[in-house]
């Protein structure tokens, strides 16, 4: 069991009609939110054939098979539905896919809850295009990695985030989270150790507004 999935289960409503995860892998996301959260139902979308089987002999074997539909896909191509969707699940990809996916639908969505590997920043300018609300941004480690973790409301609009807050994050969300805050002096310390700030111009004014931040964020 993977403490990350039942950290990002453990954000979702309770009792959600619908509720769609792309690139389900072995349906452990459905498994938390039908059994813990009790979600009426889940779609599964998974790009490879080996994974969306294991997800459903998984579900089989926890008795929620027929809560679920387990659908091959590439994302949403393809797909459709006209049920509102309370929530939409991404996690364990880069950020820059991520919002290819979510991009690339026509389904009525409530809610999204996105746990990128990597390039959060995207995320963020992502829901500001779409003028989405930023409800959480929080974080979770495992086995020694920090993911960020955001949900996002479609139905109110982005906060007003100056430059700095759409790199690193809102102020409000990074100056009461622990985690947060160790993941991007990691980010510092990693430039810092290896001298990269030394050798690449970019790198350095990058290390610059970290350290702006993390001062400011105190
Ligand atoms: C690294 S795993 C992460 C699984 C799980 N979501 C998690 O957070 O642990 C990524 C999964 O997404 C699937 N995947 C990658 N791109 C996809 C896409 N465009 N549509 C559906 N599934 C995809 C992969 O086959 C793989 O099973």
């Amino acid at each position: 069991m993977s403490k990350r999935i039942d950290f990002l289960s453990d954000l979702v409503d309770k009792g959600c009609n619908l509720i769609i995860d792309v690139g389900s892998d072995h349906a452990q996301f459905a498994i938390n939110v039908l059994s813990k959260r009790g979600a009426k139902h889940v779609i599964n979308i998974e790009k490879n054939n080996g994974p969306l089987t294991s997800g459903i002999t998984n579900l089989s074997n926890s008795e929620l098979i027929d809560k679920t539909t387990n659908v091959l896909g590439d994302g949403f191509s393809n797909f459709k539905c006209d049920k509102l969707v309370d929530l939409v699940n991404v996690s364990g990809l880069g950020g820059k896919l991520i919002c290819e996916i979510i991009t690339n639908n026509n389904l009525a969505i409530k809610k999204y809850l996105l746990c990128p590997n990597n390039n959060e920043v995207a995320i963020r300018e992502w829901a500001k295009l779409n003028n989405y609300h930023i409800e959480i941004e929080t974080a979770v480690e495992e086995n020694d990695i920090i993911y960020h973790v955001f949900l996002i409301d479609t139905h109110a609009p982005f906060d007003n985030y100056d430059e700095y807050e759409i790199e690193f994050g809102a102020r409000q969300f990074f100056s009461e989270n622990k985690l947060l805050r160790k993941k991007l002096e990691a980010s510092l310390i990693h430039i810092k150790d290896k001298g990269l700030d030394k050798l690449n111009p970019q790198l350095h004014k990058y290390a610059e507004r970290i350290m702006v931040y993390l001062n400011e964020n105190k």
